[in-house]
């Protein structure tokens, strides 16, 4: 009896540590998702209070998204130099300082700087936090773990959208921008007491260390040991970065794949949503107050539905999510267009409209938003994670800048209903994208799914 429960205790104990590890360094998901959102509320209080025009509005706006980039690059060097667990810190030290920066700014120029900066720090953090929980999170509930981190960027953004809420009743945008910061402190404390992942430690020959967190982690000294053989082994290989991404072609189709994965994430459309929720139920016939409360609504959605994913995807695979999801989108983006073009005049087309825009947001959340990140973290080979990985980040943020940006051009130049259905036809396409070329990773090892890349199995077998 007591044997028995000795060893419950012996297996139950370091997942516990992996799970709070894990839902730990997720919250970075939660200052991604809070930028994300804190802006659309914010942005008819910053143009009034300084009085700028519509371009200079999309700069404050888009800045963010190109200083991510910039982010995602140096947090690409920083999280192999330095480790993830000192990227993440300096990341949140940096979002702090730029949300402060952003609520006490006094004019555009210093706001555009914070934002500009902010972008930084988001870039880092949402290259780091995935990397990082693919690393420490055991095979099983790895999916599982990567779609929490999704999770709180949708948190994040509801959040921002209540707040921005809120503080829309007094029109102060300083501290609907500067509130954020809070969860940034909040976030830097945290993380102190995370330990470095075991693999980046053994990269740097710390072995002992990697053993100490590993056993933390896994508690099974067998699963402890061969984890650590199978690191090593790839360990040996001296190849990284740019130089094998010129030397080795297997590599340069993982690469490849992330990149073609983040661009497909943001060309489903789902940022037209995020940012311009309010301007899309204007379209529809809604009052400002209804706007504000529909895309509340949205917000929610987004969060209830990644649940979907977190339960799924370990279970049902990452493939059929994804047939799934990009369905639903189309379908969904296809009858908001049918209906803008047939006209919206009464109660139940408005609320038939709106319904189908909320289907799309349930196939994004629980599809790609999750399942993207989950992938790109997965596909890496082990000594060119953090190259490849940075690289889809960074293709993460440049899509998504070219989406927000061209999304009220579109709609004046080709039409609105023809804008949602490029939009549908987009995610008719990433069907076949996924059939071709998208790995079936559940329950199978980052190291598994290294050495079927490296054998040179076709880029949508690696994971079998
Ligand atoms: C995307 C973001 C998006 C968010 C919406 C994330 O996975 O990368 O661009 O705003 O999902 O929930």
């Amino acid at each position: 009896m007591n044997d028995t429960v000795e060893a419950v205790a012996i297996e139950a104990r370091p997942k516990a540590a992996a799970v709070y590890i894990g839902l730990l360094a997720a919250l970075a998901g939660l200052m991604f998702g809070l930028d994300i959102g804190v802006i659309s509320g914010a942005e008819q209080f910053i143009k009034a209070d300084f009085g700028i025009s519509d371009v200079v509005l999309e700069h404050i706006v888009s800045w963010m998204m190109l200083g991510a980039a910039v982010g995602a690059l140096a947090g690409g060097w920083m999280a192999r130099s330095l480790g993830r667990k000192r990227s993440l810190l300096v990341g949140s030290a940096i979002f702090v300082a730029a949300s402060i920066l952003c609520g006490v700014s006094w004019s555009v120029g210093s706001l555009l700087v914070g934002r500009l900066i902010l972008g930084v720090s988001i870039g880092m953090l949402s290259f780091t936090s995935p990397i990082y929980l693919a690393e420490i999170a055991p095979e099983n509930i790895r999916g599982s773990m990567v779609s929490f981190y999704q999770l709180m960027i949708t948190i994040g953004i509801f959040v921002a959208y209540l707040s921005d809420l809120a503080f829309s009743y007094s029109g102060n945008w300083h501290w609907m921008l500067g509130i954020i910061a809070i969860p940034g402190v909040l976030f830097f404390l945290g993380v102190f007491t995370l330990p470095d992942s075991p693999r980046w430690l053994m990269m740097r020959g710390r072995t002992e260390e990697a053993t100490r967190v590993l056993t933390r982690l896994r508690g099974n000294p067998q699963i402890v040991a061969q984890e650590e053989q199978e690191i090593a082994a790839q360990l040996r290989i001296p190849q990284h970065g740019w130089r094998m991404f010129l030397q080795n072609s297997n590599f340069r189709r993982s690469v490849g794949l992330g990149i073609l994965l983040q661009i497909v994430q943001q060309f489903t459309g789902m940022n037209v949503v995020m940012y311009y929720a309010p301007i899309i139920f204007k379209d529809m016939g809604y009052q400002k107050e209804a706007q504000m409360v529909f895309t509340a609504i949205v917000g929610l959605t987004n969060v209830l539905a990644t649940f979907i994913a977190i339960w799924l995807v370990d279970k049902l695979g990452r493939k059929p999510i994804l047939y799934i999801g990009f369905s639903v989108m189309a379908i969904g983006m296809a009858f908001v267009g049918i209906m803008m073009h047939l006209g919206i005049d009464t109660r139940v087309e408005q609320l038939f409209t709106v319904a189908m825009l909320l289907i799309f947001i349930i196939g994004f959340a629980m599809s790609a938003g999750p399942l993207i990140w989950i992938l790109c973290s997965e596909v890496q080979p082990i000594n060119g994670r953090d190259f490849g990985i940075a690289l889809s980040t960074l293709t993460n943020w440049i899509a998504n800048f070219v989406v927000g940006a061209t999304f009220l051009t579109l709609l004046n130049s080709f039409g609105h209903a023809q804008t949602f259905w490029l939009y549908a036809g987009f995610n008719a396409v990433f069907l076949l994208i996924t059939a071709m070329l998208v790995p079936e990773t559940k329950n199978v090892t980052l190291e598994f799914i290294e050495r079927n890349l490296m054998a040179g199995k076709p880029l949508r077998k690696i994971g079998q």
